[in-house]
């Protein structure tokens, strides 16, 4: 027996709004392929990437959290937001929670809890898990669950095609416009070193095969359970948003799908289920635990056709590893609520550099003296960080 939609008795419940950000400042893969002398076909057909993201000197997780958050809570203000869940893997403090700076510059109320949630990619779909189990025990609330990453990889090696960054703000509550989240979720955990970051790196190691093959092998798990769990057949999905280090990676997930289930893995096949979610990621970089969820702008923001009541597979992959499959079923009348030219104009308006403009700017970092540090203004955001004092960040709004 099926239970998907089982949450029914307590009403629906997802996602209400979702907004997403990114950062100044753009690397063309053609840049980066003339520095290095690879062949553009490599990045654009073989990873599936055209450009990604580069942070100014002065955004940073939390910056584009804030601008990602700060249009959610401009169109539906602050009653019933008692939670605000704050997923990344590029945190900037061991101990205090990012989101408490972005509380501080959205006005949250005091009356909130606010944490900060880690498991690689993972974790901004356990922020959303988290976040629909207490609107499930309270209907009034609603939860901010935002995932902001910058990923960063040794210069010159094969991962530094993949970096990206950019925030996504997602306001979870019943009665959700765009998108119910339904039960059950398929699950799946396997202790592997695919990808990780010691405290002591900024910037991630990673194997970059086996990270592929520990994604396929959590892609069968994750899909095998949520079977056993009475979830949907694949065929009943109109699309999947799949967890995207590079774009390449979401084909290459669906055709293993489509094989352990017995099924034609022709690329046109392909090509349908993935639809246009590779379509912001492409350009925007791997965004860590954001990544999922802007396919999920992408296939809103960029289908023509009308995706009302279609379910939507989600596969979440953090590398280490823990990966979900979940589904959701768009709501009608969601098209009046998305933010399709903000996001166009978030993903437009980056000005383009160089490779040695990008490698300024990447092999930049805070002091770590504890002496005043002041950064210049360079970000066309509405947050910066200002600087740094007494191994403080001060952030301010624009
Ligand atoms: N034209 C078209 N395709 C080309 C090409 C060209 N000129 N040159 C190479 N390719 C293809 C390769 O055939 C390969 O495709 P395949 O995987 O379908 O076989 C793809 O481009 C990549 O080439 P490869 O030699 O494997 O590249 P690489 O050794 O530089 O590694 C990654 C690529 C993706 C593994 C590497 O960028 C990486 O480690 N990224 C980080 C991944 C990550 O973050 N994982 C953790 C989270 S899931």
């Amino acid at each position: 027996m099926t239970n998907h939609g089982a949450n029914a008795a307590a009403g629906t419940i997802g996602i209400h709004d979702l907004s997403f950000a990114t950062t100044q400042f753009v690397l063309p893969h053609t840049e980066l392929a003339r520095y290095n002398g690879t062949d553009i076909g490599k990045y654009h057909i073989g990873i599936g990437q055209q450009a990604m993201s580069v942070p100014a000197v002065d955004e940073d997780i939390v910056t584009m959290a804030a601008a990602a958050a700060a249009p959610v809570i401009a169109r539906h203000g602050t009653d019933g937001i008692r939670t605000v869940v704050f997923a990344t893997e590029s945190s900037i403090d061991q101990a205090k929670a990012a989101g408490v700076y972005v509380h501080t510059l959205l006005g949250l109320p005091t009356s909130t809890r606010v944490v900060e949630l880690k498991q690689a990619c993972y974790a901004g779909t356990a922020a959303l898990q988290f976040a629909l189990g207490l609107v499930h025990r309270d209907p009034t609330q609603r939860i901010l669950v935002i995932a902001s990453d910058v990923s960063k990889y040794d210069a010159d090696s094969p991962g530094e095609a993949t970096q990206g960054a950019a925030a996504v703000a997602m306001l979870v509550s019943a009665d959700p416009a765009l998108l119910h989240i339904e039960e059950p979720s398929g699950l799946f955990t396997a202790d592997v070193m695919d990808f990780w970051r010691p405290n002591y790196r900024e910037t991630a190691l990673v194997d970059g095969q086996e990270s592929i093959s520990a994604y396929l092998q959590a892609v069968e798990g994750a899909w095998k359970d949520y079977g056993e769990q009475g979830g949907r057949a694949l065929g009943e999905f109109h699309a999947i948003c799949y967890h995207q280090p590079f774009t390449k990676m979401a084909h290459k997930a669906h055709r293993h799908l489509l094989r352990c289930c017995g099924e034609d893995t022709d690329e046109a096949v392909v090509d349908r289920v993935l639809g246009r979610t590779t379509a912001y990621n492409a350009v925007v970089g791997n965004s860590y635990t954001a990544s999922v969820y802007l396919g999920l702008a992408a296939l809103l923001d960029e289908t023509d056709e009308d995706l009302t009541g279609r379910p939507i597979g989600f596969l979440s992959y953090g590398s280490g590893s823990v990966a979900e499959f979940f589904a959701g079923t768009v709501v009608p009348g969601y098209h009046a609520h998305l933010r399709t030219a903000a996001h166009r104009e978030a993903v437009d308006r980056r000005q383009t550099v160089d490779y040695p403009a990008y490698r300024e700017l990447r092999d930049n970092s805070l002091p770590a003296d504890g002496g005043d540090h002041m950064l210049p203004a360079q970000t066309g955001g509405p947050y910066r960080l200002a600087g740094t004092s007494g191994h403080k960040r001060l952030y301010e709004p624009r």
